[in-house]
């Protein structure tokens, strides 16, 4: 590890000390971290999972009408999943702080956040193209085939950022 990382390091760990400290030393905030972990990852991932079902099963859909129900059908499920993102982050730095030393030389720590940004920048696709279907009418046959594609990799990426959280537990 180079100088400036090792730097780093120590100043995260000492500064996240007496919450490792806390975290060791308590089971129920230890199991309440974890279970708050995957209840927001049940929250967050179950409602993307289902939206990116619908619209999948929805595929072949050429009727303007049906698909602008559909996308409000997908503008419902916008906070359940950000809701659930939200409880998923927190909890996620919680974990991280309760052994930090472990988790910042992990290459797969890194993969996982890797994993998360490209999950978040592809929620932030599959909305823009939502918003251009309405907003572009006249080229909503392009943007329903881009949500499309941003659906199946919401449900790879739902799917790879949770294999990538067990892995993570070997670290
Ligand atoms: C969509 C986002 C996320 C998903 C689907 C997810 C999923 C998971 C899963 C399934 C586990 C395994 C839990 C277990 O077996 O006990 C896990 C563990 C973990 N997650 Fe996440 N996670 C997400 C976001 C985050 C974020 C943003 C962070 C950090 C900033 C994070 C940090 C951790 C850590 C450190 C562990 C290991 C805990 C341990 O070894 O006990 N996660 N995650």
């Amino acid at each position: 590890m180079s100088a400036f990382l090792a730097t780093v390091t120590a100043a995260l760990t000492s500064a996240v000390q007496p919450f490792a400290d806390l975290y060791a030393a308590s089971v129920p905030l230890q199991a309440g971290t974890s279970f708050l972990h995957f209840a927001g990852l049940l929250t967050g991932g179950g409602f993307a999972i289902a939206s990116d079902r619908m619209l999948l099963r929805a595929a072949r859909e050429r009727d303007g009408g049906a698909q602008r129900a559909l996308l409000r059908e997908l503008d419902s499920v916008h906070r359940p999943v950000l809701v659930g993102l939200a409880v998923v982050f927190v909890t996620g730095l919680m974990l991280t702080a309760a052994d930090i030393e472990s988790f910042i030389g992990a290459p797969s720590f890194w993969f996982k956040m890797g994993l998360i940004t490209l999950l978040l920048a592809n929620g932030w696709w599959l909305g823009h193209n939502a918003e251009m279907m309405r907003r572009r009418p006249d080229r909503s046959a392009r943007y329903w085939q881009l949500l499309l594609a941003s659906s199946v990799l919401s449900l790879l990426l739902w799917f790879a950022v949770t294999l990538a959280g067990v892995l993570l537990t070997t670290a």
